[in-house]
């Protein structure tokens, strides 16, 4: 355990050195949807190549770095890319990225991503305020010594996306005339797409949404205390569902389209949270 907090230490100060402010919400951004970035004033930029002991996203449309800047008046970290266990990092080193932004001083985190819709009743394009999540298909990424200073061996997850932030992106989205869907958001390993057997017992298991990424980071998050907000794109609707192969490539194209309604929601939504900082 020495090890993970001398890494997320080391980390930190190397970040904390660069970054040129205090973050109060930390935002990451998912599969095709790191353009929100032309939405904030950027004050810094780190790539994660440059952080000690950090892991590095290899994934097509993931670029790989922390901007700090502010969206309205609130200070954030965004995270222009993420990493996932199917890249062949170890759970540990996937939550690092979360745990180091906790450290850094967020005390909201909102993860974004792109997702499979298993719900008949969406279809590609929507948004959806991820109400819960189902990671047991995963290994927890908790497993190991507990980090004490970070938080405790068994975090309570009756709730981990936040009831508050989510009325607030509901109300969000209503003023805005966007419409939002709500669901479970199931995590699987990846990297390959499902089955439509797989899909079948996901949709029988109450998800709504399949992915790769995401529950880990917010137990993660809870686990440091963080108030989590999640919401997903759903790029395509899960196989057996669409009568066309998934791709990577629908996927981002998916996303592109997706950009602007995803932009405003967040954007609006991140400005309300604003503590008077920026
Ligand atoms: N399955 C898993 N992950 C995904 C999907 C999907 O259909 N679409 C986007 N990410």
């Amino acid at each position: 355990m020495a090890d993970i907090m001398e890494k997320l230490e080391n980390a930190k100060n190397f970040v904390s050195a660069r970054a040129g402010l205090v973050p109060e919400v930390g935002i990451v951004l998912g599969s095709g949807l790191g353009d929100f970035a032309q939405r904030m004033e950027i004050v810094s930029a780190v790539d994660y190549s440059d952080i000690p002991d950090f892991p590095r996203s290899t994934v097509e449309g993931h670029q790989g770095r922390f901007l700090f800047g502010c969206v309205g008046k609130t200070p954030v970290v965004v995270m222009q890319g993420r990493v996932h266990y199917y890249e062949g990092y170890s759970m540990q080193d996937v939550i690092m990225p979360a745990r180091l932004m906790a450290q850094m001083g967020i005390s909201t985190l909102l993860l974004t991503n792109a997702a499979g819709g298993v719900n008949k009743d969406f279809a590609a394009g929507d948004l959806m305020l991820i109400t819960d999540h189902i990671a047991a298909f995963v290994p927890n990424p908790l497993i190991g010594s507990n980090a004490d200073s970070i938080g405790t061996r068994f975090p309570d997850m009756s709730e981990v996306y936040d009831r508050s932030l989510r009325e607030q992106v509901l109300a969000c989205a209503d003023k805005l005339g966007i419409s939002l869907r709500q669901g479970v958001y199931c995590q699987l390993t990846g990297p390959s797409y499902e089955t439509p057997a797989e899909i079948r017992m996901l949709s029988a298991f109450g998800a709504d949404a399949v992915g790769m990424s995401t529950a880990v980071e917010a137990i993660a998050a809870r686990h440091a205390g963080l108030k989590v907000c999640g919401i997903s794109l759903i790029t395509n609707m899960a196989a057996g569902i669409s009568p066309v192969p998934l791709s990577h490539e629908e996927v981002k194209q998916a996303a592109d389209a997706a950009a602007k309604r995803f932009g405003d929601l967040v954007e609006n939504f991140i400005s309300g949270l604003a503590k008077p900082t920026c």
